[in-house]
């Protein structure tokens, strides 16, 4: 009788030990348990291919192209499973130089993923398992009322990077994703570079889901960016909507500047489809060269007055997010096809209303800060200007069914400008 029990005793142990190795993606695992010791998967980002919890995935980089694998699930018992990752080698330099940076892992997570929850995930590099990490899920799309951030322009100063996403980590647990307004890198030839940019802002980049747009230093020339990072569609022109918000972003880079005009007009119908096909109450759009700014830059985007920005006053787009210039900008209410030289009375998406377009291109490209309104603007200032502040800044945005609210607050979270568009 003893002889039998002890020998269910352990089969039991024996089938206990295999299930504890082998919730994975079919094959059955055996993975050391071991603690971090030199744990060498690092730039740990968030993308999406859709909406914040749709086409979800996480990315990281590997020294090497050893087998990588993610566990998750919605406690730290990682109760989804263990999944294989494959790597996929990072060349960065100028053509014909380029060396390896790497290799870059990314993990798409289910659609449909749980709103407001928070997901325990763990990397194993190929020898260890990294301790557990998180990640808050956003609220659910079809929600009216959530909140969003917006800033970029890195570029330079990496201890301001460091400190102004320090301080957003620190201040936000309820962010339902944010958008980055380009030149995240200065010259994306340079690994030294994304090396800083990543290793000072780890743990922003790991705490929020940032949908990016395009900014001349980030491609010139390189596609180094576009393999980086996940972004819907086919990532240069993307939309997702949230709520009763259409996100649209725009590239005012090399597509624009196409010499047959070709690829201009490929993203221009393709502008003008979302436009026509959306039936949300807001329209935002996102790209980093404004249209408006007071410097020699801001004629870069004056031949596409009658294509890309007639179809912002045509289909009544409500706010405009840019970067490129290094301060905070934010305009009168703008209707080129009323005026093109005095702005109308009221922000909105009316016949009679105007664009809000903001300039927000400061979150390390320059360490300045505490100018007053206009101070350090070339004068005489031009008519479309409400108010400007070179500082480094973000901008806050909360939505909510009828109204949206627009807050410019500085590094230390200080508010400097605020607008409130109703509708
Ligand atoms: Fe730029």
């Amino acid at each position: 009788m003893f002889k039998k029990e002890l020998i269910q005793l352990i089969i039991i142990i024996f089938l206990l030990t295999i299930s504890c190795t082998s919730q994975s993606d079919g094959k059955s695992e055996n993975i050391k348990e071991t603690a971090v010791t030199s744990f060498s998967a690092d730039r740990i980002h968030f993308g999406s291919k859709g909406n914040p919890l749709n086409g979800l995935i996480i990315s990281w980089r590997g020294l090497n192209n050893s087998q990588h694998k993610i566990r998750w699930g919605y406690t730290d018992s990682y109760e989804k499973g263990i999944f294989s990752v494959s790597g996929k080698e990072l060349l960065i330099g100028y053509a014909g130089q380029e060396i390896s940076d790497g290799y870059l892992f990314n993990y798409t997570f289910p659609d449909n993923l749980k709103p407001e929850s928070i997901l325990y995930y763990s990397i194993y590099d190929g020898l260890n398992w990294c301790e557990n990490n998180t990640f808050k899920t956003s609220k659910d799309p079809l929600s009216k009322n959530f909140t969003f951030l917006v800033g970029g322009d890195i570029q330079h100063n990496m201890d301001v990077w460091n400190y102004a996403t320090n301080k957003i980590v620190n201040t936000y647990d309820d962010i339902d994703f944010i958008l980055q307004t380009g030149d995240f890198v200065d010259n994306p030839y340079k690994i030294e570079q994304w090396n800083n940019i990543f290793k000072k802002g780890e743990v922003y980049l790991k705490k929020f889901l940032e949908y990016k747009t395009i900014g001349n230093h980030d491609l010139d020339g390189s596609n180094i960016f576009l393999e980086q990072f996940t972004m819907p569609e086919n990532k240069k022109w993307w939309s997702f909507e949230f709520g009763d918000v259409l996100f649209i972003n725009l590239l005012s880079n090399i597509d624009f500047y196409s010499s047959d005009g070709s690829e201009q007009s490929q993203q221009y119908q393709w502008l003008l489809k979302q436009l026509q096909n959306s039936t949300k109450k807001w329209k935002v759009v996102l790209f980093h060269r404004p249209f408006f700014c007071p410097d020699s830059y801001g004629e870069e985007m004056h031949p596409y007055f009658d294509t890309i920005w007639k179809a912002f006053d045509d289909y009544g787009v409500d706010v405009i997010f840019n970067g490129h210039m290094h301060y905070y900008m934010r305009t009168k209410p703008i209707n080129r096809n009323i005026s093109i030289n005095s702005p109308v009375a009221k922000y909105g998406s009316n016949k009679d209303q105007g664009r809000l377009e903001i300039i927000t291109g400061n979150m390390g490209s320059g360490d300045y800060d505490n100018k007053t309104n206009l101070q350090g603007f070339a004068t005489p200032i031009p008519w479309y200007i409400e108010k400007g502040f070179m500082r480094v800044h973000y901008i806050k945005v909360a939505v909510e069914e009828n109204k949206i609210s627009i807050y410019a607050l500085n590094r230390d979270n200080i508010l400097f400008d605020e607008i409130v568009l109703e509708k």
